[in-house]
């Protein structure tokens, strides 16, 4: 039996020989991080990687069909060969429901496809077949063809050999002589094994209420998460895990989870059809989707990836998490940690200027602060949100010698200088709209709708596109700048793009967010001394694509720290702590009036990226030494919180009165324990917390910054003793909260 064999070792493939050895001379699986086999008799394509196998073969119809996604399986465990499910009766014949890796809409499907377009001619039928592959650096690529309609899918498959988790996309190419319109394209479909069981977790929120975690049974039918909004959304996240059984435990049970890496509108639609197969299909969102393909042109759709564990949902959240830090990020394998920093917001509001910001940046640095940030009004005629996006240049009144002496004091003070900028908006009320009025989305004479008093610039246009960039490009180089908060504040409304031809304006939905990713890629090159969070009145653009080029996320407005426990802990579920800012803010919050200490403040906004957002000016000397010792304090733990493995043990979903997370250090040498009692339980006791990840025969002693552990609590024990004893906590009163950190000791 001949195979071809690819091996991934340190991130890199190697194909071993000419891509035909014989399996005996592969290296044996334990020592692989990853491999790709291609066994050409049984026509079987087979990934092993990290702890997973997945593999999908070439059926008798000569379409690619998935046969197992689990795992890690003997390297000579049998694997297909694939055969399509029988045909049930004649409403389902054979390749109606065939699990495909990759389905076109033609002949007797009934399932969703992948693939749905239209031909000039009238012709809708497509069906896709295999017709080559290739083993490179890159991972797998397949090549499907519909040979009649002239149409190639070129499948991708990427493998991370430390997570398992695969990336999957298409390229649809037009070999035609005449044009082709997509009707919908997904990136991938992800064939689970046939149950009835199955349960989704996902997340859903809103404006200042985003990342709540629902779980709901998989039945017959559909449900589809999706954003029609443009970008990403939080009405629904990118995201999807899918439980075998129901149980939902943080360490146990089979799940199935994934992310699509796109920040335009986009759907992830997950099936259960007539067999009890399900399928999870995600890409560009078809609702208003549309495109033309020339003869000769192409399309290529976002990366959908996914992964399997067999140790609960706190693993899968554990492998996104690393697969980010090590992968996705622009600093990937070893993203910066993320500086404590201070933002004007909350505090000033429109209201900036020279003096006062400089006032700001003095008091932050004194508290240890390493970044200043001065949020919205700084530029144009910003005065409230009426007026002023899309002018960027700085407001003379509020700053009258430009931006440098403030910068030159906060690089004086010791601390690096960002700034806000929203660049994809226009106000109606700016210079860049009265010049350029048809640079907006809209449809012609038709109301175009404003949102927070603002309009959507068309950034598919080249020429907008090129305007923002150049706008960015200078405000970098005149200032020395080290960070950009980039934001986005509404969704899109009459999406037309009156300038192309009606077949052609739909593809909005694919340029705007390539001209995006564009700009970030370009302006990373041009300065690669900036970074960038990507903000969107809070977490509404939080994606693997936008991850890929910026460093850090906002993941809501709302700073209330009660609030944020639950939208942390649901933001965890799919995205690393280090990209997750928080920011200490006043007391009583903005959002719902809550009165909390700062103590509580602190170790709530600790459990990602530390930032300060309140009025500082108005803090008093014991306020300011409570933040300085937090803020020490946060330094000594930050590697481990923003960048260790993470363990959810009391979760704060559904108003819970509890919370509590534990990070550990990737070398294990530290454990980072946070607590918080949101509502005090008549008398009782805190629960036991049980820690997890330690090293059971090492010994480990707790210090605290804030808090107490019950009278008895050994200072030193071992890992096995915090893991099986636990330790228990004196939490009682409403909205109290410990911080806790356990160090190895010794060898
Ligand atoms: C929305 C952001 O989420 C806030 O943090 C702030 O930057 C405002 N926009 C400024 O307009």
């Amino acid at each position: 039996m001949s195979k071809a064999v690819a091996v991934l070792a340190l991130g890199v493939w190697s194909v071993c020989g000419s891509l035909s050895i014989d399996a005996k001379s592969a290296k044996p699986q334990a020592q692989q991080a990853a491999s790709i086999h291609y066994d050409e008799a049984h026509r079987v394509f087979r990934i092993d990687a990290g702890k997973i196998t997945y593999a999908f073969g070439v059926n008798g119809d000569g379409a690619l069909q998935t046969l197992y996604w689990g795992s890690r399986l003997a390297q000579d465990d049998p694997v297909g060969p694939a055969v399509p499910p029988k045909s049930w009766s004649s409403f389902d014949s054979i390749g109606a429901n065939t699990p495909q890796e990759y389905a076109g809409w033609g002949g007797p499907i009934t399932v969703m496809p992948d693939l749905k377009l239209h031909f000039a001619d009238g012709n809708r039928d497509l069906i896709l077949r295999y017709d080559s592959y290739k083993i490179d650096k890159d991972g797998l690529h397949i090549s499907l063809r519909d040979a009649k309609a002239n149409v190639t899918v070129g499948l991708r498959y990427t493998v991370d050999g430390d997570t398992g988790i695969v990336g999957r996309s298409a390229r649809i190419e037009n070999h035609a002589t005449q044009a082709l319109t997509i009707d919908s394209a997904a990136a991938a479909s992800w064939n689970l094994p046939p149950a009835t069981d199955y349960s989704l977790r996902y997340l859903t929120g809103t404006w200042a209420s985003e990342w709540h975690v629902r779980t709901r049974q998989v039945t017959p039918g559909a449900t589809v998460l999706e954003s029609r909004r443009g970008s990403t959304g939080d009405e629904n996240n990118p995201w999807f895990a899918i439980e075998r059984g129901g149980a939902w435990n943080e360490s146990h049970g089979r799940v199935w989870f994934g992310a699509l890496a796109w920040s335009g509108s986009w759907s992830i639609r997950i099936d259960q059809d007539v067999l009890n197969q399900v399928r999870v299909t995600g890409g560009y969102n078809p609702f208003d989707f549309s495109y033309r393909l020339k003869p000769g042109e192409a399309l290529d759709t976002p990366v959908f990836y996914a992964g399997y564990t067999d140790a609960g949902i706190g693993e899968a959240s554990r492998l996104m998490h690393q697969f980010e830090t090590t992968r996705v990020l622009p600093q990937a394998p070893r993203p910066k940690l993320r500086p404590v920093l201070y933002n004007s917001w909350e505090a000033t509001e429109f209201k900036v200027n020279e003096p006062e910001q400089e006032r700001l940046a003095e008091k932050a640095a004194k508290l240890g602060v390493e970044r200043f940030v001065i949020d919205d009004g700084w530029f144009g005629a910003r005065n409230s949100d009426h007026a002023g996006l899309g002018d960027w240049t700085v407001n003379r009144e509020k700053f009258p010698n430009g931006l440098k002496p403030l910068i030159d004091k906060v690089h004086g003070l010791g601390m690096s200088f960002g700034i806000w900028v929203e660049p994809e908006m226009v106000n109606p009320d700016s210079d860049l709209y009265r010049k350029h009025p048809d640079w907006v989305l809209n449809f012609e004479g038709r109301q175009r709708t404003e949102g927070r008093n603002q309009l959507v610039l068309n950034l598919a246009r080249d020429d907008v596109r090129d305007y923002v960039f150049d706008a960015l490009d200078q405000l970098l180089s005149k200032n020395d700048i080290q960070f950009l908060k980039w934001d986005y504040n509404r969704n899109w409304t009459e999406p037309g793009w009156p300038q192309l031809s009606p077949e052609e304006q739909q593809k909005v939905y694919v340029v705007y967010v390539q001209h995006l990713y564009d700009i970030l890629r370009r302006l990373r090159e041009r300065h690669p001394g900036v970074e960038i969070e990507s903000c969107s009145g809070g977490g509404a653009r939080v994606d693997l694509g936008i991850m890929g080029l910026t460093d850090e996320v906002w993941p809501s407005d709302n700073t209330d720290p009660s609030d944020r426990l639950s939208i942390q802990d649901g933001f965890s579920y799919a995205y690393a702590p280090a990209v997750m800012m928080s920011w200490v803010t006043g007391s009583p919050n903005w959002v719902n009036e809550r009165q909390s200490s700062l103590d509580f403040r602190f170790l709530s906004s600790m459990q990602g990226g530390l930032g300060i957002g309140a009025k500082i000016l108005e803090w008093t000397s014991a306020e300011d030494a409570t933040a300085q010792h937090y803020i020490a304090a946060y330094k000594d733990i930050r590697a481990t919180v923003q960048q260790g493995r993470l363990y959810r043990l009391l979760s704060p979903q559904e108003r819970a009165p509890y919370s509590a997370t534990e990070s550990v250090a990737a070398d294990g040498a530290q454990a980072v324990l946070f607590a918080f009692l949101r509502q005090g339980q008549e008398a009782q006791a805190y629960p036991t917390l049980y820690l997890q990840g330690l090293d059971p025969n090492a010994r480990y002693r707790y210090r605290s910054i804030h808090g107490e552990a019950m009278p008895g609590t050994p200072a030193v024990a071992s890992g096995a003793y915090w893991m099986s004893h636990g330790i228990d906590l004196k939490l009682r009163s409403d909205l109290d909260a410990a911080g806790l950190v356990f160090e190895r000791v010794g060898s």
